[in-house]
């Protein structure tokens, strides 16, 4: 059981991660569009990823996570899961975040892009804590 939720927790945190990277950059890229009916399109499709794509598979990544601390008794032993779950926290405000510039464009361009630079760095520094261990 356990190897089914790690191979769980591995997909959907790819998942999260990828949709988050992805949909802060198509924010960026929507500062660019010209026609009002272009920058409606993008967002509904913005929209509906947001909302059936990323939130049921951060639930998944979470409740896989939280099987696989328990199975593991990574919570007495691992140092490392601590800081990994503090830095979940800004990595799920930067999702917040995304959503508000999903609805509307409240960045100018270079805060936007600074969004999309923080879910990147954050997801690399959760992933380098969860396969090195390093305390
Ligand atoms: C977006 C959020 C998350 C990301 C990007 C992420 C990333 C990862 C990665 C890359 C691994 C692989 C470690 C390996 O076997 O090499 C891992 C394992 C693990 N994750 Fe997460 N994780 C997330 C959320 C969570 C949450 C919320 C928890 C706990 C409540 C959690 C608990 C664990 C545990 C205990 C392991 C170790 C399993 C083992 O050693 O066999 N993760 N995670």
């Amino acid at each position: 059981m356990k190897n089914f939720f790690l191979t769980l927790h591995m997909l959907s945190m790819c998942l999260v991660v990828g949709t988050l990277f992805l949909q802060s950059l198509t924010v960026v890229f929507r500062l660019r569009l010209k026609s009002h009916d272009e920058v409606v399109g993008v967002r509904k499709i913005q929209k509906r990823i947001h909302k059936f794509i990323y939130y049921p598979i951060l639930v998944v990544t979470l409740f896989s996570g939280a099987y696989l601390a328990v199975k593991t008794e990574a919570f007495a032993h691992g140092a490392w899961l601590g800081p990994k779950l503090g830095l979940l926290v800004v990595l799920i405000a930067l999702g917040f975040q995304n959503g508000r510039q999903i609805e509307k464009d409240s960045l100018p361009k270079k805060y936007a892009m600074m969004v999309h630079i923080g879910i990147f760095l954050i997801a690399g520094a959760m992933i380098y804590l969860a396969t090195v261990k390093p305390f």
